[in-house]
């Protein structure tokens, strides 16, 4: 087999689709401000993975970036549960900005105190919380998902997924991948990324 391009990172760095003017901005505050965003290319693979959702769940909204790119992604509405309510106030003010505060919204609550009472379906979910949560909220997920339903967790290569990366691959409920990924403008850029089916 011939050898893959030279600096890979390098080539596919220049293959990240455009923020447009806000979305630039936020990524800008983000990095100004150490709050870790998922950045343009996870951004586009959630609008990508995310299209024909009707209901859509994100843990752990922060500024709202990756909302805006669930609700621009999505046929139906999302709701992004964040615990601080400053982080929700900021991410409600972006959702109005990027025009898609009708189809968005933010809870500001706990999510795994959310998800205990929660009994909505959802077609989609996201999970960007504390990784050592993923497990506990998993769990949870298994009685919101339908069959047929897409869960994606972010930043699955820290030590503290290891839990939830056992258990979405132990469990026959879900048909799960685990890609270890080079993501330009995500922090950090080389990252654990998870997709599963709900079965
Ligand atoms: C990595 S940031 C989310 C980034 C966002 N998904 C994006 O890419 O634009 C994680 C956020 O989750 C919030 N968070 C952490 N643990 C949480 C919990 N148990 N319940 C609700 N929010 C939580 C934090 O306050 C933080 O704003």
């Amino acid at each position: 087999m011939p050898p893959i391009v030279n600096d890979a990172e390098g080539y596919f760095r220049r293959l990240v689709p455009a923020a447009d003017p806000l979305l630039a901005e936020l990524e800008a505050e983000a990095a100004a401000e150490g709050i870790p965003i998922v950045g343009p290319l996870v951004g586009a693979l959630l609008e990508i993975l995310a299209a024909g959702a009707e209901r859509v769940l994100e843990l752990g909204a922060a500024t709202g970036y990756a909302t805006i790119h669930l609700a621009r992604g999505c046929r139906g509405r999302v709701t992004a549960l964040e615990h601080s309510a400053p982080l929700a106030e900021r991410a409600r003010g972006n959702l109005a900005r990027a025009g898609v505060a009708e189809r968005a919204e933010v809870v500001c609550a706990e999510a795994l105190s959310w998800l205990g009472e929660c009994r909505t379906a959802f077609d989609f979910v996201f999970f960007d919380i504390e990784k050592a949560d993923y497990a506990a909220a998993l769990n949870a997920c298994k009685s919101l998902v339908p069959p047929g339903g897409l869960l994606v967790a972010d930043n699955t290569a820290f030590p503290e997924a290891d839990s939830f990366n056992r258990a979405v691959h132990g469990d026959p409920a879900w048909k799960a991948v685990s890609l270890l990924s080079f993501l330009p403008g995500h922090s950090p850029e080389k990252d654990g990324l998870c997709i599963a089916r709900r079965r």
